[in-house]
C-alpha cells in the first residue's frame, strides 16, 4: 500500500496532521516544508515565536486567505491596529460580564434540553455536532449583542459557512472563488459575504440608533474615540471586529464540545466521574458562576478533550526579521507554524498520548509540564481573549446535559476529522439520548 512517513494514504488524507506527526517524530521538532514553511512542534520553540519574539512573528499574510470574510479585526490585525482592538475589547471579558454569560449560557442550553426531551422520549438518535453548533451560535449573539438576533445570527452563520470553503481552501479554491472569477460558486461566495457585511451593518446601525450602553461587545465598539483624534471606529473596523469575535467566539467551543460528547461515551468511567461530580456539586439545580471551581473533574474532560481534539489544529505567524529556531534559519517573510494536534502528542511530555486521560489536568498535575506543551488557545500577548469564556461555557454545557443524559454512540457510526476554520467531526456524532 502506498504509504507516507510511515502511514498508509488513507490515514494520512482522513487526517493530515498524523503526516506533520510523523514528520516531527522522525526529523525532530522544527520541520522546514516544501515552500520554505516551517513546523514547529516543541514547546520551548513555541514560547520563543509566541511570546518572546511575538513581535518578529506576526499575523501578516498567515491570514491573508480568510481576509475578504474577517478582515483586520482583533485575530488577524498586527502591530497598533491590533493593541488598540485588544484594549477596546478587554472590558467586554472581564470577570463580571463572565458572570453575567454564565447566566446565558444555563439559559441557552436549558433551552435546548427542554427541546431535546422529545427526541429522547422517541428514543431516536440525533446528531449531537449541529446541536452544539447551535447551542454556541446562541450564546455568543447573546453574549456580543445583548439582543434579540437569532434569526440574523443564523443567517450569518449559513453564509459564513459558504465562505470558509474559501477561507480553508486550496489554491485551486481561492481562485476559483475569487471574486471576480467567472465560476458560478464565486457567485455563491461573493453572495454569502454581502449577505453577512449587510447584516452585520444592520445590527450595528440598529444599536447606534438605540443609544448603545453596558459593557457589551458592540456597545464597547460604538464608545470608542480615538485617544487623540477623538475619531470613532470607521463601520468598516465595526463590521470586521463583529464578524471575527462571531466567528472565534463559536465554530470553537461548538467543535471542542462535539468532539467531547464522542470521548465522554467512548470511556465510561470518566462519563461515571461527570456525573457524581456534577450531581454532588449542583443537586440538580442549574450551574452559576460560583460553581465554576467546584466543577473541576468536568473542566479536566473538556481540557483533555482539546488536547487530543483541538478545535484549532493549526495556526500560523510570519517573520518579519530574519531570525533563528534551534539552529534553523528563518528568512523574513517565512511562515511558521505551529500545531496544537502535533505538540500535544509529544510524548515527552503527554505519556501514552492516545490515552484519553482528564487527569492529565489535575491542578498539581499540570505543573509537571512546560507552559507551551498544551496551547489551544496559543500563547502569549496574543492569547484567545475568549478562553475563559470558553472554558465556562464548554464546563457549563457539559454539566448540564450531564445532569439529565448519558449520550451513547449510534453503534458504528463512523468518526473521522475535518478541517474547515476548525476541526470538526467530518460525519457528525450521531447519539442516542437516554436519561439519567
Ligand atoms: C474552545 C474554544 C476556543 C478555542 C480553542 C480558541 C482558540 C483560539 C486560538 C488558537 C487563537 C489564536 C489564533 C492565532 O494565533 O492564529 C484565538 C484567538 C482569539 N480568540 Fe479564541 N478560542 C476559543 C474560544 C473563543 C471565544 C469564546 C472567544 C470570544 C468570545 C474567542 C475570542 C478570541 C479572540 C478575540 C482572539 C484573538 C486574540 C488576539 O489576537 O489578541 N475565542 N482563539
Amino acid at each position: 500500500m502506498f504509504r507516507r512517513g510511515g502511514r498508509s494514504f488513507k490515514e494520512v488524507r482522513g487526517n493530515p496532521f498524523l503526516f506533520f506527526q510523523d514528520l516531527v517524530e522522525r526529523h525532530g521538532s522544527v520541520i522546514r516544508l516544501p515552500g520554505g514553511s516551517h513546523l514547529i512542534a516543541h514547546p520551548d520553540h513555541i514560547g520563543y515565536v509566541l511570546r518572546t519574539r511575538y513581535q518578529n512573528f506576526i499575523k501578516g499574510k498567515a491570514f491573508d486567505t480568510i481576509r475578504p470574510v474577517l478582515g483586520y479585526g482583533v485575530v488577524s490585525a498586527d502591530g497598533e491596529l491590533w493593541r488598540q482592538q485588544r484594549r477596546i475589547l478587554q472590558p467586554a471579558f472581564h470577570k463580571q460580564e463572565l458572570a453575567q454569560a454564565a447566566k446565558v449560557v444555563s439559559c441557552c442550553t436549558g433551552r435546548m434540553l427542554d427541546a431535546w426531551s422529545e427526541v429522547a422520549s422517541r428514543g431516536e438518535a440525533m446528531d449531537i455536532s449541529p446541536q452544539m453548533f447551535e447551542l454556541a451560535l446562541h450564546i455568543i449573539t447573546d453574549f456580543m449583542f445583548r439582543a434579540d438576533v437569532e434569526m440574523e445570527a443564523r443567517q450569518i452563520a449559513d453564509s459564513f459557512n459558504i465562505t470558509q470553503a474559501y477561507a480553508a481552501g486550496s489554491l485551486w479554491k481561492v481562485a476559483r472563488n475569487h471574486p471576480r472569477s467567472p465560476f458560478p460558486r464565486s457567485r455563491e461566495y461573493q453572495r454569502a459575504l454581502d449577505t453577512v457585511d449587510a447584516i452585520v451593518h444592520n445590527v450595528i446601525d440598529e444599536r447606534r440608533e438605540q443609544g448603545a450602553s453596558g459593557n457589551d461587545v458592540i456597545a464597547q465598539l460604538l464608545a470608542f474615540r480615538h485617544p487623540e483624534t477623538g475619531a470613532p471606529l470607521s463601520r468598516r473596523q465595526m463590521r470586521d471586529e463583529v464578524m471575527t469575535l462571531f466567528f472565534a467566539g463559536h465554530e470553537t467551543t461548538a467543535s471542542a464540545l462535539a468532539w467531547t460528547w464522542w470521548l465522554i461515551s467512548e470511556h465510561p468511567e470518566v462519563e461515571a466521574r461527570v456525573h457524581d461530580e456534577v450531581d454532588r456539586v449542583l443537586a440538580g439545580r442549574v450551574p452559576n458562576w460560583d460553581d465554576l471551581p467546584q466543577l473541576q473533574y468536568t473542566k479536566q474532560v473538556l481540557q483533555e478533550s482539546m488536547r487530543v481534539r483541538p478545535p484549532v489544529p493549526v495556526y500560523a505567524r510570519v517573520s518579519v526579521e530574519e531570525d533563528e529556531i534551534a539552529g534553523y534559519r528563518i528568512p523574513p517573510d517565512t511562515m511558521v507554524m505551529i500545531s496544537p494536534y502535533v505538540t500535544h502528542r509529544l510524548p515527552e511530555f503527554w505519556p501514552d498520548p492516545e490515552r484519553f486521560d482528564p487527569d492529565r489536568f489535575a491542578l498539581d498535575r499540570i505543573q509537571e509540564r512546560p507552559r507551551f506543551a498544551y496551547v489551544p488557545f496559543a500563547a502569549g500577548p496574543r492569547l484567545c481573549m475568549g478562553r475563559n469564556f470558553a472554558l465556562m461555557e464548554g464546563t457549563f454545557v457539559i454539566a448540564m446535559v450531564a445532569q439529565r443524559y448519558r449520550l451513547k454512540l449510534v453503534p458504528g457510526h463512523p468518526i473521522e476529522m475535518k478541517t474547515m476554520a476548525t476541526m470538526r467531526p467530518r460525519h457528525g456524532v450521531r447519539m442516542t439520548l437516554h436519561a439519567r
